[in-house]
């Protein structure tokens, strides 16, 4: 996908009311404190040029499932306190069960150029979801312009994404034309070597964005638990590692496509249990015993996976390379967030866990870019359109 859509700069934004879809789907602890604040850092840059230009400035997000109905732990009250310090002026947050109710119209009716008002959740709202039309006309009805800059949750055909854009003139923000960018240009116009690095536990989940990105890197490195399916395809034991015996002969018809192109893990560090204390140790190519499992690529795979990858000029990496949750199964993943950090090429983290892996490397800054969207990425990587980008207006 290329970046032909309107963006904030293409329209007049000065003195509307603009109704800003953001994905402020982030974490909350038990106290609703944010713990990973990503997602507002990435907002920002939209919400302060419209609060520049003197647009009347109304956000709105889901948060979580709380599966159509007003649920307090789901609540954006914690995003518009954060919002209001990060941006240094209030936000007014319009706490209404029905999203557009009373006190978002008051609000709204009260808007002065340059302020900022948060809606509710829209997924308190049954519609939301289904993309129903009633829900739809009632978040237009608030504004005169639409921007979607929820890259995170543009895979999704919903009211606030697709719907709302039907009733007003809608483009995009900044977020969605940065991610579009980068991850655009690394699957679609990289400068080579293009090396892609997927992991995380699944091949199923895996497959599209296996065939999309066979055609055009120059190596494709699988790690993480969907490498297990792919020694079962090798024909070696995998003992009690993950496997998707269903898929077996997909990866091999994947591995025959793909010959030379393919790495796959050399040595394995194999567990006892599936606990980080678990009694441990190293193992080669087909070596996995019965009552041992695979949870970290093992030092030689480093190696292999770290030469390959220093050769690149633009990475992408998608999935960890073991269970990087557990300190004692993280040091494969850990490893390849080092060498990322080091090399001198462009580097693209798309999707949810191997964001979590870089941060909790220490080592986000030094990437090129760093995905806010998860299912997002993923669906991007597959080549698939998103219907919260297809919806808005063509330049
Ligand atoms: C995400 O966290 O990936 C997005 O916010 C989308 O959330 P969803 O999977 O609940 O639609």
């Amino acid at each position: 996908m290329t970046m032909n859509k309107k963006t904030i700069e293409d329209i007049d934004v000065s003195g509307k009311r603009v109704l800003v879809r953001c994905d402020f789907n982030v974490p909350l602890d038990a106290d609703g404190n944010i713990t990973d604040e990503n997602r507002i850092v990435g907002a920002m840059p939209t919400i302060k040029y419209l609060v520049d230009k003197g647009a009347k400035v109304i956000l709105c997000s889901h948060m979580g499932k709380p599966k159509g109905e007003p649920k307090k732990e789901f609540s954006l009250a914690p995003v518009a306190k954060r919002l209001s310090e990060k941006l240094g002026k209030e936000v007014v947050f319009a706490a209404d069960d029905n999203v557009v109710g009373e006190n978002a119209r008051k609000a709204v009716a009260e808007m002065k150029d340059g302020d900022v008002v948060l809606l509710e959740n829209t997924r308190f709202r049954a519609e939301e979801t289904k993309n129903v039309e009633t829900f739809s006309k009632e978040l237009a009805s608030l504004a005169d312009i639409f921007v979607n800059d929820a890259f995170g949750t543009a895979h999704r055909a919903h009211c606030s994404t697709v719907g709302v854009a039907s009733y007003l003139p809608a483009v995009c923000g900044y977020l969605i034309q940065k991610e579009i960018k980068f991850l655009g240009n690394a699957v679609n116009n990289p400068v080579r070597p293009l090396v892609a690095i997927l992991g995380g536990s699944k091949v199923s989940s895996k497959i599209s964005v296996i065939e999309n990105l066979l055609d055009k890197v120059d190596t494709l490195i699988i790690g993480g638990g969907m490498a297990y399916t792919f020694m079962a395809a090798k024909g070696y034991e995998v003992g009690d590692s993950l496997l998707e015996a269903d898929y077996i002969d997909y990866a091999k018809e994947m591995m025959a496509k793909a010959g030379s192109k393919l790495l796959l893990p050399i040595d394995t560090v194999v567990a006892r249990e599936f606990s980080n204390d678990a009694e441990s140790k190293i193992v080669g190519e087909g070596q996995i015993e019965k009552g041992w499992e695979g949870l970290d690529i093992g030092p030689k795979t480093v190696e292999l996976f770290s030469d390959a990858i220093r050769k690149a000029k633009t990475v992408v990496w998608n999935g960890p390379m073991g269970v990087f949750e557990m300190p004692n199964f993280a040091k494969g993943t850990n490893a390849i967030a080092k060498v990322l950090a080091e090399i001198d090429a462009t580097t693209v983290i798309g999707g949810g866990d191997s964001v979590a892996a870089v941060n909790q490397a220490g080592l986000g800054d030094k990437m090129t870019h760093i995905s806010t969207g998860g299912g997002a990425s993923l669906e991007f990587l597959e080549g698939k359109e998103l219907p919260g980008i297809a919806a808005l207006q063509d330049k």
